[in-house]
C-alpha cells in the first residue's frame, strides 16, 4: 500500500496493476504523444503501480487495430521508457461489442489479445443492450477465457435493468468499474451505479481508462472517495496479474 501526502491528505493506493488505458499514441483517442505516455507512467509508478497493461480501442468502425500494430506500438513505448521508469508496461485491447468482435471470437480466436492469459475486455454501446451481448460472452468463455466488461457503470441500460446486471454476474462476466466514476467524473447516475456494485460485491477490478493527463488528475482526486475505500476493501483482482 502505497501512502503520498498532498497538501491536504493522505493519498492510499493499495492498486499495483491497472488493466485498463489508453497510452498507445496513434492508435485511439488516447495520448498524443510517447512523452505524455511517459509521463501518466511515471504517475502510474509514483502512486504505487508496478505494471500497466494498457488496452488500445478495437472497434470495425472507428479503431482497426490489429495484433501486430499493437505489439509494434507497445515495443516502441518500452523503448522510449526504458530506463525512465521502472514500471512494467503490457498491452492488450478493448474490444468493442460489434459484428467485428463476433466474427473474431468466432472465427479467428486465436488473433485475441487478453489480459494475463485470462481475461477479455469488452466495451459495449452506452445506450442500449448489444443484441449479441450474451452470445460474446459464451464465446468468450467456450475459448476458456474469462469476460471482463469494461465500465459496466457506465451503460444506460444496465441502469435500467438491475435484473440484466445480475443475469451477466450469474453468467461469469467480471466488472471492471473506472476509478474516474467514483469520483463522479462521468456523471453522477454513473457514479450511483459503480457505488451500487461496489456496495454488491460485484465488482473485480478497477481501472483507471485513462486516455491523457486530465484523466490522470480525476484518478488522483478519486483516490480520496469513499467510494475507491471501499472498492479497495473488495477482493480485487488487480494484484493477482503482477
Ligand atoms: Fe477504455
Amino acid at each position: 500500500m502505497i501512502r503520498l501526502f498532498n497538501r491536504k491528505r493522505t493519498i492510499s493506493n493499495p492498486l499495483t496493476v491497472d488493466i485498463h488505458s489508453h497510452l498507445l499514441p496513434g492508435l485511439d483517442d488516447g495520448v498524443s504523444s510517447l512523452d505524455e505516455s511517459l509521463e501518466i507512467l511515471k504517475n502510474f509508478e509514483k502512486f504505487g503501480y508496478k505494471k500497466v497493461v494498457t488496452t488500445p480501442h478495437i472497434m470495425s468502425d472507428f479503431y482497426r487495430n490489429t495484433p501486430d500494430g499493437i505489439s509494434e506500438a507497445l515495443r516502441e513505448l518500452q523503448h522510449f521508457v526504458k530506463d525512465k521508469t521502472e514500471i512494467i508496461v503490457e498491452a492488450a485491447a478493448e474490444y468493442y461489442l460489434d459484428e467485428g468482435f463476433i466474427e473474431l471470437l468466432t472465427e479467428h480466436a486465436d488473433r485475441i489479445l487478453c489480459i494475463g492469459n485470462k481475461y477479455i475486455l469488452f466495451e459495449t454501446s452506452f445506450m442500449s443492450e448489444p443484441v449479441y451481448l450474451k452470445e460474446a460472452i459464451f464465446y468468450i468463455q467456450s475459448h476458456g477465457y474469462k469476460p471482463l466488461m469494461a465500465h459496466p457503470e457506465r451503460y444506460q441500460y444496465l441502469h435500467n435493468s438491475w435484473d440484466l446486471t445480475m443475469d451477466l454476474i450469474d453468467r461469469g462476466t467480471l466488472f471492471q468499474v473506472n476509478i474516474n466514476s467514483l469520483a463522479g467524473y462521468y456523471t453522477k447516475p454513473v457514479q450511483k451505479m459503480a457505488i451500487r456494485l461496489i456496495k454488491n460485491s460485484i465488482v473485480h477490478f478497477l481501472g483507471s481508462d485513462c486516455h491523457n493527463m486530465h484523466h490522470w488528475d480525476v484518478t488522483l482526486k478519486a483516490f480520496n472517495t469513499r467510494g475507491f475505500r471501499m472498492a479497495t476493501g473488495l477482493p480485487l483482482l488487480n494484484n493477482s496479474l503482477a
